[in-house]
């Protein structure tokens, strides 16, 4: 394993076996991050992004490839992963705050020791009024800060995120993305991040991957060096347009390659 590499994938391919034909959903993917970085993979619909997250997760198994964390092979999920879906996915009898202690539940951890993380967490998230409420009582973008808030509670070193806001409306996605930015500089972080807003991943990550229509491969990264903290006026400055327009570019071309 390279020093400090948090996540390696290497030569990943996934095929789905169906009644149908074989799906090739990702060919020849490599991409590895470094302890601490912000990742984001943007991609076109169907290219294989959820597939490879999901691999990484330890919730699919890859066809071929290699695929390990901390310089270990996953096989299956792992404690120090945390994951936030594009859907919230709470459950609906329990409230904010258990919720929240699901993994400590699942992990067989103890669960009135995490209590108070569970509060300082929904507080983190601007919930820290919400721990009894129930996930119906809340907004679209309130529940999308449990399932952050969730994902967080087990302290995972790394932080697998599916287009979690694409749900949201644009205020909402917006503030997200700054509190996003807040809550990794505060805890250090790594993050792999999935996105189709090109705006969004330049904002957010150190580096963006840009995948192929599929079968999805990481055919191009672009680093982001833009100046941390970064604010809503980065989003009006030129750099950043030039960097999405870069992004954009290279998306677009790659795209008509595989027209
Ligand atoms: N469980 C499955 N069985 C068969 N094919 C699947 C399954 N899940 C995804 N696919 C196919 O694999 C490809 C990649 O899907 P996905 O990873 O969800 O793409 P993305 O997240 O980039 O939109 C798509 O063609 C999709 O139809
Ligand atoms: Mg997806």
């Amino acid at each position: 394993m390279t020093q400090g590499r948090v996540l390696e994938v290497a030569g990943l391919a996934v095929v789905y076996q169906s009644n149908r034909e074989p799906q090739r959903a990702v060919e020849n993917c490599d991409i590895s991050v470094g302890a601490g970085e912000f990742v984001s993979i943007i991609g076109p619909s169907g290219c294989g992004k959820s597939t490879l997250l999901s691999v990484v997760a330890g919730l699919l198994e890859a066809t071929r490839g290699r695929v390990s964390i901390l310089g270990s092979e996953v096989r299956g999920p792992r404690p120090e992963v945390g994951m936030v879906f594009q859907r919230p996915t709470l459950l609906p009898w329990m409230n904010v705050i258990e919720n929240v202690l699901i993994p400590v539940r699942a992990l067989g951890r103890n669960v009135e020791a995490h209590r108070q993380q569970a509060q300082d967490l929904l507080k983190l998230v601007g919930l820290g009024t919400h721990a009894r409420h129930y996930p119906h009582e809340l907004s679209g973008g309130m529940q999308q800060r449990v399932g952050l808030a969730r994902a967080l509670i087990h302290d995972p070193g790394l932080l697998l995120m599916d287009e979690p806001f694409a749900a949201l409306d644009a205020m909402t996605r917006e503030r997200m993305s700054l509190e996003l930015q807040d809550i990794w500089m505060a805890r250090r972080k790594t993050v792999l991040f999935i996105t189709h807003s090109i705006p969004e991943a330049v904002f957010l990550s150190d580096r963006i991957a840009v995948m192929t229509p599929s079968p999805g491969r990481i055919e191009r990264e672009i680093a982001i060096d833009l100046p941390r903290p970064r604010r809503v006026e980065t989003l009006a400055s030129p750099a950043f347009a030039a960097l999405c327009g870069e992004i954009r570019e290279t998306f677009n071309a790659l795209a008509g390659e595989h027209a």
